[in-house]
């Protein structure tokens, strides 16, 4: 087993080596995703997409970022509970901040029910070695303030409260009035029982791109770290990937309606974003991603989905990379299989449950990394022993999936879904966020309640998935060295095998 290990060191290390701190995926990552996907004719709007991901934009990633100015949420937020959300937050000189949480009692944010107003001081680290491309930050609460805006949630939460505040909270509290959960001076903490923290500060990301070639309309968004899927554990959690990105106030996409209300509110006057209708959920047709989405625990990928309502079947494919921009590819999973549609979900205002399932799977290695971690394990439980190859890809629906990978088919998951209309019209489609522990959401008490980025619609029509017949896979990537960064050999093996049991996303 060690000599593949050490190899696998080796093209760290060369890894590690070319890694630089300021990139941008212009048209150097263009080129080699074309490499990636390359068919010169006929191409599908769907795999256009795919391959300008930002549609020509350039986008740049600041490190270290330099984050001061106000930043805003640019719709309604989802995060697990669920909560329903939108966020202000300001960024200093003085390296404090005041960060507004505005909560809502309905999905689409219209019905404001109480704000929390955070202050304290944040201090950038180093760029994070185990999210690449992100940036670590450490951070230190000053005093977190609360303002409810109905009597009915005043009375409740005072209620709420109170068994875990001590004294604090004599009388049940008015409404639109400022009241103290929490200070460093000290005295009680009123914030326990809301499983409040701000471990989204320990993980930052700050993309600077022009919007539609227009060096007049720069676009700031700022990505936070991700909140755990089970809130009993968001204490405990030090983010992994990322939450829907703010933007910034003074350079913020033009379309985006909620980023204006939003940055005009206070404690006192809660945005309240223009009402819509729930769209009913139609899974037809195809959907991609729209960026390079990031996984926690360090998988970076792109999707691409095809659903057949006819039949109700589905097609996936899932390209995982190495890297933040999704440039050098490590593996590919093609699967399909069935879906059925749910009722709305009682849990999810707007949700819709589904159930997925998994019979039939092929696995592309991408990398060398990759293809000796397959080629590592024994027995026929991921295709044919030791027979992987870089970019030759393998039917494991034969094995039941693929052990080396976490997966065993036939797999059922129980889906959430929903659908949204963009300021362009565009349909995107929204699917549970994964577990935060690595599982796989196969009980229907492992439900999703918040959800992953949204995909774009690319085609209204399910046919032309032409290319996950044999022979049109994808051309062999240039010599590229993908994995993680780490220390010895023993902890790499631990990383690739937990990251690739971590790979299943839908
Ligand atoms: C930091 O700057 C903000 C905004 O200018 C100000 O309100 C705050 O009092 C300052 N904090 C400290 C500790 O200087
Ligand atoms: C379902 O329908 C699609 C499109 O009409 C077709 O390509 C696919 O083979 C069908 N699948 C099954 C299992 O019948």
């Amino acid at each position: 087993m060690w000599p593949a290990f050490t190899l696998l060191l080796v093209a760290f290390w060369g890894w590690a080596k070319g890694s630089s701190h300021h990139y941008s995926d212009g048209r150097s990552s263009r080129l080699s995703l074309e490499k990636t996907f390359g068919r010169s004719v006929k191409d599908s709007q769907c795999r256009h997409m795919l391959k300008h991901l930002h549609n020509g934009a350039r986008i740049t990633v600041q490190m270290p970022p330099n984050i001061e100015g106000h930043w805003v949420s640019t719709s309604c937020e989802v995060r697990p509970g669920p909560e329903f959300l939108t966020r202000s937050y300001c960024f200093y000189p003085n390296n404090t901040f005041q960060a507004h949480q505005f909560y809502y009692e309905d999905n689409h944010c219209t019905k404001p029910t109480y704000t929390l107003v955070i202050r304290g001081r944040l201090r950038l680290r180093q760029a994070s070695w185990i999210i690449r491309g992100g940036t670590e930050a450490e951070y230190h609460l000053h005093r977190i303030q609360m303002v409810c805006h109905t009597a009915a949630v005043a009375k409740e939460l005072s209620q709420r409260l109170s068994s875990n505040c001590r004294g604090a909270l004599k009388d049940p509290w008015d409404q639109s009035v400022m009241y103290e959960l929490w200070s460093e001076e000290g005295g009680s903490d009123c914030s326990r029982e809301l499983n409040f923290a701000m471990h989204e500060l320990q993980l930052l990301r700050l993309e600077k791109q022009y919007l539609h070639h227009n060096l007049d309309h720069l676009v700031e968004e700022l990505f936070l770290g991700d909140i755990h899927t089970e809130p009993s554990q968001r204490l405990y959690y030090k983010p992994s990937s990322y939450q829907t990105a703010l933007q910034n106030a003074k350079n913020h996409d033009h379309g985006c309606i909620a980023c204006r209300i939003i940055y005009r509110s206070d404690e006192f006057h809660p945005p309240i974003l223009p009402p819509r209708a729930d769209l009913t959920v139609g899974l037809y047709g195809q959907w991609v991603s729209q960026r390079c989405e990031v996984r926690p625990e360090v998988l970076f990928l792109t999707r691409h989905f095809i659903f057949h309502d006819n039949n109700h079947t589905w097609e996936g494919h899932y390209y995982h990379y190495a890297d933040p921009i999704c440039k050098h590819p490590t593996f590919t999973i093609y699967a399909r299989g069935r879906y059925s549609r749910g009722l709305h979900s009682t849990q999810v205002m707007g949700g819709t449950d589904f159930v997925f399932k998994v019979n039939h799977m092929r696995v592309t290695p991408m990398d060398l990394a990759t293809t000796s971690l397959l080629n590592v394990f024994n027995g026929n439980e991921c295709g044919a022993q030791g027979s992987w190859q870089v970019g030759v890809e393998q039917d494991v629906t034969v094995t039941n999936g693929c052990v080396a990978l976490g997966i065993r088919l036939p797999h059922t998951e129980y889906e959430l879904f929903r659908m949204e209309q963009d300021a362009h019209g565009r349909y995107l489609l929204y699917n549970g966020q994964r577990p935060s522990d690595g599982s796989s959401p196969d009980r229907p008490e492992k439900r999703a309640t918040s959800y992953q980025m949204p995909l774009v619609q690319c085609s209204s029509s399910g046919q032309l998935s032409d290319y996950s017949q044999g022979g049109d896979r994808p051309l062999l990537p240039h010599n590229d060295c993908g994995g993680w960064h780490t220390g010895s050999p023993t902890h790499i093996t631990v990383i690739l095998f937990i990251s690739l049991l971590l790979f299943w996303q839908r």
